[in-house]
């Protein structure tokens, strides 16, 4: 009987804490409850294991995400989480030992990343809320992500809006990168994971 009702309340109290940091911060948490585990999955299908380096997920939250790409078999040596909210950071040193936990602004990651990376990022995994950032900050993390990224990587990001949360064509060197987009129905509400990824040449 515990075995089922211990998952649940785990997912109530990850609800509860959820909502708490989303009454606290809304623009900055962006949602009101953590994804749900196909939108994890979808997300983690895209990193390449195939690929060397560090994995790098920004905005883990409670860790829903996390737990889908260590699923996956992105091993916890190579995962780097990057969050702000202290009490998220908390739980996911105490949920995801051997996954390093580094407090920070996402938007400055080349700072925040400071000395932290061994090599160049294999994939960087964003559930950051885009949409609530102005349109420069946003390219301003492409622009970081993928100087720090190894040729043929990724940048994987989820939302909820209709088109691309990366205003590519905003960007002065916007056709650099192309996009793919895919739908995930079975997440409530439904969502869209782009990724990005910096043209050869
Ligand atoms: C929409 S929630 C996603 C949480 C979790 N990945 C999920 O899918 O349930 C966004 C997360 O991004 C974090 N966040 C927002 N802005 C951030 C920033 N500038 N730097 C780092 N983390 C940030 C929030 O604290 C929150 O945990």
């Amino acid at each position: 009987m515990s075995q089922t009702i211990e998952p649940l309340k785990s997912a109530l109290a990850d609800n509860a804490r959820f909502l708490r940091s989303w009454m606290e911060n809304p623009r900055g948490v962006g949602a009101v409850s953590p994804s749900g585990p196909a939108l994890a999955r979808a997300m983690a299908s895209y990193v390449d294991l195939s690929r060397e380096g560090p994995v790098v997920e920004l905005g883990p939250g409670t860790g829903p995400v996390t737990q889908a790409l260590l699923e996956r078999g992105v091993p916890a040596s190579r995962l780097l989480l990057v969050e702000y909210e202290t009490s998220f950071c908390d739980l996911l040193r105490q949920r995801f030992p051997g996954v390093e936990v580094v407090q920070g602004d996402a938007y400055s990651l080349k700072q925040t990343l400071g000395g932290k990376l061994e090599g160049p990022i294999a994939a960087v995994v964003s559930s950051l809320p885009l949409l609530n950032q102005p349109e420069s900050d946003r390219l301003r993390l492409l622009d970081q992500a993928f100087e720090m990224m190894a040729p043929g990587g990724v940048l994987i990001q989820f939302t909820y809006g209709l088109f691309s949360p990366m205003p590519l064509k905003r960007h002065p060197g916007g056709s650099a990168f192309s996009s793919e987009v895919s739908r995930v129905w079975a997440n409530i509400p439904p969502a869209r994971v782009w990724r990005y990824s910096r043209r050869a040449g």
